[in-house]
């Protein structure tokens, strides 16, 4: 059987980059996503992020003139996106311009690039979607960092990178699309004693009882899993990450998807998101856990 070139580039390592079918419909979403809510933010100033807000917003921005408005709301939703990955930059703790850092399920890059200017060291992102891969990329040359923002059309389950190659790894909202147990073997094999791994996530609140219904909307809504509070902490306990900080950033987000429900962008899933946090039935977490094994 001869090998196409389309079929050498899904293979790493020799396997395929998607392995089940629910990563392929995964791919698919994000291929074929081009949302406003990521894109139009993302125009404000060339980051573009596939994820929530924390902070308050300047509600002043609900009184600017008719014709201003919309972008108005826009740009303030994108500051609070940004301010979500400056407080997660914020917990990488001392990064050195010679490290390599790897950002998990890494969308159009806008995190990847805000790492590097602010670590100037070199980053490597992996995502399932060539769509976002090549977007990515295409952004990395336009910024004149392709030497040291590289993305890829990688499993983070199975990334192919050299084992203990990593001081730094990070998850920006994309846990729930993959099994905790086999992502964290993946990172404790990418990170050399002292590495770190640094997280933001929503999570099902299992201490007050099952999956609400809200919860079971977002998941049917972007097509993931989102899983129990518990089972982070089991997961990397068992991959041996000791969590150091754990921030509950459930109230401080509430404000982006009250101002995003009244945006001309909003999706449909506000209601959703509002619902379950406000509930108690569903939390957004950051996450900072060192890893202790060799
Ligand atoms: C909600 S987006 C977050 C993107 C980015 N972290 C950000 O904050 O802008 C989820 C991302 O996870 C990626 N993803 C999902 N499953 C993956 C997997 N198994 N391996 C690599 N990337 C994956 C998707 O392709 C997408 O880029």
């Amino acid at each position: 059987m001869t090998t196409t070139r389309q079929d050498t580039a899904s293979l790493v390592a020799g396997q395929p980059v998607l392995r089940t079918a629910y990563q392929q419909s995964v791919a698919a979403y994000w291929n074929a996503e081009r949302d406003p809510v990521n894109l139009r933010l993302g125009e404000v100033d060339g980051f573009y992020h596939h994820h929530y807000g924390v902070g308050g917003y300047d509600a002043s921005v609900l009184e600017v003139p008719a014709e201003l408005r919309d972008q108005a709301i826009i740009a303030e939703m994108h500051r609070l996106e940004s301010a979500q990955t400056d407080l997660l930059l914020d917990h990488f703790g001392v990064v050195q311009p010679g490290d390599r850092l790897l950002d998990a399920g890494s969308g159009r890059g806008g995190t990847s690039f805000m790492a590097n200017l602010r670590f100037g060291c070199a980053v490597d992102g992996v995502s399932i979607s060539e769509a976002q891969v090549q977007f990515a990329n295409d952004q990395a040359g336009a910024r004149g960092v392709a030497d040291r923002v590289r993305f890829h059309y990688r499993n983070m389950l199975d990334t192919g990178f050299a084992t203990r190659s990593r001081q730094v790894i990070w998850t920006n909202e994309t846990t729930m699309y993959v099994d905790l147990h086999e992502l964290y073997r993946e990172f404790a094999r990418l990170v050399g004693g002292g590495g770190r791994y640094v997280c933001i996530t929503g999570c099902s609140n299992d201490v007050t009882g099952g999956r609400s219904k809200a919860v079971s909307q977002i998941d049917q809504h972007y097509t993931c899993n989102i899983h129990p509070r518990s089972e982070y902490f089991r997961a990397l306990a068992a991959n041996d990450f000791v969590p150091i900080t754990v921030i509950d950033l459930t109230r401080d987000t509430i404000p982006y998807w009250e101002l995003r429900a009244r945006s001309s962008v909003a999706t449909g899933i506000e209601d959703a998101f509002l619902t379950a946090y406000r509930e108690g039935s569903f939390h957004y977490l950051l996450i900072v856990a060192d890893y202790i094994g060799w």
